[in-house]
């Protein structure tokens, strides 16, 4: 049975310490944790964990195999390398790093001591992105063209450190990690051709509340990727274009459908047509018994198979799925987003 200390014991820990405690039962436990705010350790104590008020003396406890890193994001370099340094596999919270040049150095304490390092991109395993990748791999929509992905929050509020940018805070650094890590894994090996960012603080002063990057892929594919904190009219969770049909879901319900045509070839009028949008036979309606409405492909993916994989790749029987190159192309991607937006130009890249 694998062990496992936590450095930083908020919010998203108590998720890890709840779904190792329902799902690995005799695999994989929660032994310790480390934190500097004491109400947080009273919670993990009574949660029955062995706490620690300083750092050193958690590394030094030798508890446990693997250190989970879920505090505010600066301080995941630090931490995942004296873990390392320790002795200790590694789990790190996203965004792994702020920059690329942090996280080759992370990736090189691991190569050095041999250690694992994954970073916790549970996102691949939503059911949404899923369905998406699953009918774009089925060829559902055919050849896809644009994708948009979007997630749109009502509140305008950014809370506590993501606030703040020496903490690393702001939405592309929060969520953007994961809607580009969906968009790469969906994608494969295609490499990023050029980024396109534009970003806002609508009401959060120092970091971003909204961005909208365009990523344009060596085939023409271009991936829409929105958040927004301040979208009181909200669009669909995912858009999807082929040559072969659209699909469309709504929210994290799943709501949704595919739409096809049942044959490329129309007969259109040879003269205007007079429709709602005025006269044009190009954006006219389609007949609709030229159309057929598909249910979407059927998918059970959980954030928990992210752990399966790594007790997998710790008894030697599986490859690590959030691996080095595909954490570092994400970096890579915000890396030429923020600059994207700072220059107020696209950004031309190989990544
Ligand atoms: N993968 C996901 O779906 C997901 C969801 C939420 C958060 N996260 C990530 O998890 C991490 C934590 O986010 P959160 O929402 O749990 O935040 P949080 O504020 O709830 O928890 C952070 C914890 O770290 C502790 N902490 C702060 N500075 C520390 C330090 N220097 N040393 C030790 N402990 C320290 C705080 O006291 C707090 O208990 C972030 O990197 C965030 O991006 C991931």
């Amino acid at each position: 049975m694998y062990k496992l200390g936590i450095i930083g014991y908020g919010g998203m820990a108590t998720y890890h310490h709840n779904a190792i405690k329902q799902h690995f039962a005799g695999k994989l436990e929660v032994t310790a944790a480390f934190d500097i705010d004491p109400d947080r350790l009273a919670l993990a104590k009574n949660a029955g964990l062995t706490v620690f008020e300083n750092a050193e003396d958690f590394l030094n406890s030798k508890m446990f195999d693997i250190v989970l890193v879920a505090t505010p994001n600066n301080f995941h370099p630090h931490y995942v390398i004296s873990a390392i340094e320790h002795g200790y596999n590694a789990i790190c919270e996203k965004p792994v790093a702020i920059t690329v040049k942090e996280f080759d150095s992370m990736v090189n304490a691991a190569k050095k001591h041999g250690k694992l390092f994954s970073v916790h991109q549970n996102r691949r395993w939503d059911r949404d992105y899923r369905i998406v990748k699953e009918a774009i791999d089925q060829g559902l929509i055919g050849k896809p063209y644009a994708i948009e992905s979007r997630v749109h929050g009502q509140n305008g509020v950014v809370h506590g450190w993501r606030e703040f940018k020496v903490a690393g805070g702001g939405m592309l650094f929060d969520w953007g990690v994961h809607q580009i890590d969906q968009i790469i894994d969906m994608m494969g090996s295609e490499k990023v051709v050029s980024v396109y960012a534009n970003m806002h603080s609508v009401r959060t002063p120092e970091v971003d509340d909204y961005y909208k990057l365009i990523l344009r892929f060596e085939s023409g594919m271009t991936a829409q990727i929105e958040t927004s904190t301040y979208t009181l009219v909200q669009q669909p969770r995912w858009y999807a274009y082929g040559d072969g049909g659209s699909l469309v879901i709504e929210g994290w319900d799943c709501r949704g459908k595919i739409i096809r045509a049942r044959d490329h070839v129309m007969n259109w009028e040879p003269v205007v047509v007079q429709t709602e949008a005025g006269p044009t036979r190009t954006m006219a309606p389609r007949p609709a018994e030229t159309l057929e409405e598909i249910p979407l492909p059927s998918v059970d993916p959980h954030w928990t198979d992210y752990y399966t994989n790594i007790i997998n790749v710790l008894d030697g029987k599986d490859e690590l799925i959030v691996n080095e190159i595909n954490v570092r192309r994400v970096l890579q991607i915000m890396e030429a987003a923020f600059e994207s937006d700072r220059t107020r130009s696209g950004i031309a890249c190989q990544i």
